[in-house]
């Protein structure tokens, strides 16, 4: 049986493309699953799994909590919000604690970047990261990169422009990695306050124009203004932001071809993106939070079946 090369899933710079591959041809399987009338399989009865989120989340939180539920593993959920955290416990007791109710693998989330690689290396646990501050969210590119695969039949070759706030994003990072191990190339797009200094030594062309960057490309990755992160004024006014980067369907139409639009939630509707481009035939939004389920399966299944 084939294997991936790593132990946890810390981020997609840490797994390769035959990973990448594995866990598509995984999740093909368990997607076929899922669309059946009895959706779940045995294959992690076996199994505990600790989800544990100390940021808030909607798609990933369930989207994991499901893929782990259709594999028939135990689950248990955790919010530090609610959790002896708040009276000073730290990160590597809090997950001890979890680890000594016999948990194989812990699913978390952490405003640290870094927090899922400090972690596996502190405790004996499987470790999937959904989610560091603004460093890694690599469950979100492989169904973002696995949508395009469905959608145009393969990555490779394919041009992707991710428009926005690329600085304070862990979907941007983990995307640039996923898409160019699979072939593809990419561009980003945003206010220049907005673009790490870094971002041409990992290979990836700035157009600072929106309307170039959309006449270039195949498809079209709407980041959110991550408000939550911004501790100054990175752009004079929300309105000027959506002026000048926010896709309308004036803009979309006005391209002389169809390219597919995607946004990894939640949406800031009239800001990065209009409602009539969210809801438009050329957006595969719910397609990516579908896609979210079946690729969430194939990493539990697949590092699950390193620890058996
Ligand atoms: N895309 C994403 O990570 O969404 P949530 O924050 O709702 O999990």
């Amino acid at each position: 049986m084939k294997e991936l090369s790593v132990n946890h899933l810390l981020g997609i710079k840490y797994i390769n493309e035959n990973d990448i591959n594995l866990i598509f041809e995984t999740a093909d399987h368990f997607k076929e699953v899922i669309n059946r009338p009895i959706k779940k399989v045995p294959s992690l009865r076996d199994i505990t799994i600790a989800n544990i989120f100390f940021e808030n989340s909607t798609r990933t939180k369930l989207s994991f909590e499901l893929a782990q539920k259709r594999l028939s593993a135990d689950v248990i959920n955790f919010a530090a919000s609610s959790s002896s955290v708040t009276k000073g416990e730290t990160l590597v007791d809090t997950v001890n604690n979890i680890l000594s109710m016999k948990v194989d693998m812990v699913v978390m989330r952490h405003a640290s970047p870094g927090a899922a690689v400090f972690l596996s290396k502190n405790v004996k646990a499987s470790i999937v990261n959904a989610g560091d501050g603004a460093h890694e969210h690599p469950t979100q590119a492989l169904l973002d990169a696995y949508t395009i695969r469905e959608k145009l039949g393969d990555v490779s070759g394919k041009k992707v422009v991710i428009v926005g706030d690329i600085l304070h994003s862990r979907v941007a990072l983990s995307n640039i990695y996923s898409l160019q191990k699979l072939g593809a190339e990419v561009r980003v797009c945003g206010p220049k306050t907005l673009i790490p200094k870094y971002i041409e030594a990992l290979g990836v062309k700035v157009e600072p124009n929106l309307r170039k960057a959309l006449e270039w490309c195949d498809v079209a990755n709407m980041l959110r203004v991550q408000n939550e992160r911004l501790d100054i004024s990175y752009f004079p006014s929300t309105r000027e932001y959506a002026m000048q980067y926010g896709l309308d369907k004036k803009l979309l139409d006005s391209l002389n071809k169809e390219i597919v639009i995607m946004h990894p939630g939640p949406i800031n509707r009239g800001v990065e993106i209009t409602s009539d481009v969210a809801d438009s035939k050329q957006s595969v939004i719910l397609n990516q939070v579908e896609n979210g389920v079946a690729i969430r399966m194939a990493v539990i299944y697949l590092l699950a079946s390193k620890i058996k």
